[in-house]
């Protein structure tokens, strides 16, 4: 009867062990070492609190361009517009054919080129996700304080 408690025994200790070895594996996995990043310090393992929605104006005026390669920001809303493989909603009033009609800015000749150089005759795949690049404006607060300025060419 001893005998057989001690096994028990032993036999708990030994999964104790291991499992306290396995929380200590998930530690390294999930462990941040520390590193702080613009969520602020946050366990990996840990839900973090989602951002509030910025407000996206209604149509305003575009706000200017920092950088010559900057991709514009959107100055209307895009809610409901959908992009897949059947539509593209932006190129109904973007595309070189329709842009005139609907008084929208045409896409420029830089969507049309392919990522080995050749201008294509309709938009890139590489461009055809529009919201890769252009997002709408909205009056958000840089996410790191930066003292950039705009060439002079821009101001
Ligand atoms: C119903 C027509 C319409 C649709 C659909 C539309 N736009 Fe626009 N968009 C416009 C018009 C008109 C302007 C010009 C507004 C102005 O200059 O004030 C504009 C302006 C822009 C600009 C600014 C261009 C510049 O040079 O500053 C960008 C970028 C843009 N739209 C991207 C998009 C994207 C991306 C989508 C799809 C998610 C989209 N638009 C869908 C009509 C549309
Ligand atoms: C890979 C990034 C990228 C994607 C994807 C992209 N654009 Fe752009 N877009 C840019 C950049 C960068 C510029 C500014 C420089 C230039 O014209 O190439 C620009 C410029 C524009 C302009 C202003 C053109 C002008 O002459 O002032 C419009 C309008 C626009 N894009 C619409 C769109 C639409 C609509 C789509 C989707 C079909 C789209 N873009 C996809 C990066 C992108």
């Amino acid at each position: 009867m001893k005998k057989l408690l001690t096994v028990i025994i032993a036999t708990g200790m030994v999964a104790l062990a291991a499992s306290s070895v396995a929380s200590k594996a998930a530690d390294i996995n999930t462990d941040n070492g520390g590193v702080e990043s613009l969520r602020g310090y946050q366990q990996l393992s840990d839900i973090n609190k989602s951002e509030t929605m910025k407000r996206v104006q209604r149509d305003q005026l575009p706000i200017d361009r920092e950088y010559v390669q900057q991709p514009p920001l959107i100055p209307h809303t895009i809610r409901g517009y959908q992009i897949n493989l059947n539509a593209n909603k932006c190129l109904s009033c973007h595309s070189f054919k329709y842009a005139g009609e609907m008084g929208a800015t045409k896409i420029s000749v830089t969507h049309f080129v392919s990522r080995n150089g050749t201008t294509l005759s309709d938009v890139s795949p590489r461009r055809y996700f529009c919201l890769q690049c252009h997002v709408t404006q909205a009056d958000a607060k840089p996410l790191v304080e930066n003292d950039f300025k705009p060439v002079d060419s821009l101001q």
